[in-house]
């Protein structure tokens, strides 16, 4: 594992040396070998690695191949914009981008609880500087600010809860602790206890009323800031709740019954407000937190179908919603609007575009071969199993995710084409390698499916 590491650490070294000509296409190219040594390491390994600084098991591993994969990708996506500034900038970026690439596979690698909290912090800093630095608006900086200040106000119970552990077993290893957890967990106020300390995931997650950092950090991030932070760094808060779940014991469901409600509600008004959003990048946006919603709602119930219907949504997610912003920006770079009114109209021009458009809203809407149906189903069943009028309300979400999934798509890729638009520049085959390696894992993943789940 250490070796993953410091493979990744290299591409710092080629960041420094290479000739700035062929930055972007060594490090692209560097990015996917080092994509497919780590992802072959972790399949070898059969998820099931330990000692006392890493852990692979079926949460951690998933996670961490998701987060390789998408390096390569923000690499791919990022270049056209980034191209046309000074080297010297260009390579900051890249330098920030490995940066938040290593502290994210290590906060998902690392087997020591206090490691992941340090690493699951630390990627916070490369994040805003990613969005302050190469943000497209002056918002940035608020944008930023808001990042900052509600991941950190949520991680303080987490950090106070970790010392206090530590100090009185000595351990902080996952392996070791669970069967202390449970003892510890039998406070007075176990669900109470359960969302304070798990408070840092929640914002993470992020969980509704806890969302609003999300669309601003979205609207305002670059593309490669777009899609770590939905594909991986939204997962950091996922892995953590599933991590600590033994915490959670199946009688404190009662006890959690108000952040069972909130994230219920959480999931039908995202759900509504996307329908009624002008701007493509926050729609989106509102749709991760519909989705991750569902996450919350699933590590709630605490059955093995709900972690692994959670599991399997997270991955999905991941690729899906990495790829819509793909997508945006892709229209983005076209047109220099995010407003959707002014993208409609273009499948006549880029068919094969509209092809991608079809594909990841289909895919987004789970439609039933894709892996984001076997979540959903997944989560839904074990909704069903603990209250079947909760399980109707949810059930609302999966009309209302068609409903605006169709809106984006008619939206985007129907209509006439807006008059001011005199030039588009075609499709690059850069841009459709990109659509194209994001949902190739989401049909090889309809193929084994096993993988993911817990
Ligand atoms: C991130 O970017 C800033 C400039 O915006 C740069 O000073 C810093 O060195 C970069 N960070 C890393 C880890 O390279």
């Amino acid at each position: 594992m250490l070796m993953i590491i410091s493979a990744w650490v290299s591409i710092f070294f080629t960041i420094l040396l290479a000739p700035s000509k062929h930055l972007w296409a060594l490090i692209t190219g560097q990015g996917f070998f080092l994509a497919f040594f780590s992802m072959s390491w972790f399949f070898l390994q059969d998820f099931n690695f330990f000692n006392s600084l890493f852990l692979i098991d079926n949460i951690s591993g998933p996670l961490s191949i998701l987060t390789c994969w998408l390096f390569p990708l923000t690499m791919l996506a990022s270049q056209s914009k980034l191209c046309l500034e000074p080297v010297n900038r260009q390579r900051a970026y890249i330098a920030n981008s490995t940066f938040l690439q290593l502290t994210t596979l290590l906060a998902f690698t690392a087997s020591d609880l206090m490691l992941f909290f340090i690493f699951f912090e630390a990627s916070l800093v490369p994040t805003m500087i990613i969005i302050t630095r190469w943000g497209a608006q002056e918002r940035r900086l608020e944008a930023g600010m808001y990042l900052a200040f509600y991941t950190m106000l949520g991680a303080i119970p987490l950090m106070i809860w970790l010392i206090k552990f530590y100090s009185t077993q000595g351990s902080l290893l996952p392996t070791l602790t669970h069967p202390l957890l449970i003892t510890q967990a039998a406070t007075n106020y176990p669900g109470l206890f359960w969302a304070t300390y798990n408070a840092a995931f929640l914002v993470k997650l992020p969980m509704y009323c806890l969302h609003l950092w999300l669309p601003k950090a979205h609207v305002e991030a670059p593309i490669a800031g777009s899609m770590i932070l939905a594909g991986t760094l939204l997962k950091l808060g996922g892995y953590g709740i599933l991590r600590t779940s033994p915490l959670l014991l199946e009688d404190t469901l009662n006890q959690t019954l108000l952040i069972m409600l909130v994230a219920i509600l959480g999931i039908l008004a995202t759900a509504l407000l996307c329908l009624r959003q002008t701007d493509l990048k926050s729609l989106i946006a509102m749709s991760s937190v519909s989705h991750m919603n569902l996450v919350v709602a699933a590590a709630l119930i605490c059955t093995p179908w709900s972690y692994s219907g959670a599991m399997v949504m997270m991955i999905a997610h991941g690729l899906t919603s990495s790829a819509l912003f793909c997508l945006a920006n892709t229209s983005y770079e076209r047109t220099n609007s995010r407003t959707m009114i002014l993208l409609r109209g273009t499948l006549l021009i880029f068919p094969l575009a509209g092809t991608w458009w079809l594909t990841v809203a289909l895919f987004n809407m789970a439609i039933p071969p894709t892996i984001n149906f076997a979540g959903e189903v997944l989560i839904m069943a074990s909704l069903f199993s603990w209250s079947p009028v909760a399980f109707l309300i949810v059930a609302l979400n999966l009309i209302f995710t068609t409903a605006y999934t169709l809106y984006v798509l008619w939206s985007t890729q129907r209509g006439p084409l807006p008059n001011h638009i005199k030039t588009l520049f075609p499709y690059q085959t850069r841009e459709h390698l990109l659509f194209l390696l994001h949902t190739l894992p989401g049909f090889l993943l309809i193929l084994k499916p096993d993988l993911i789940f817990l």
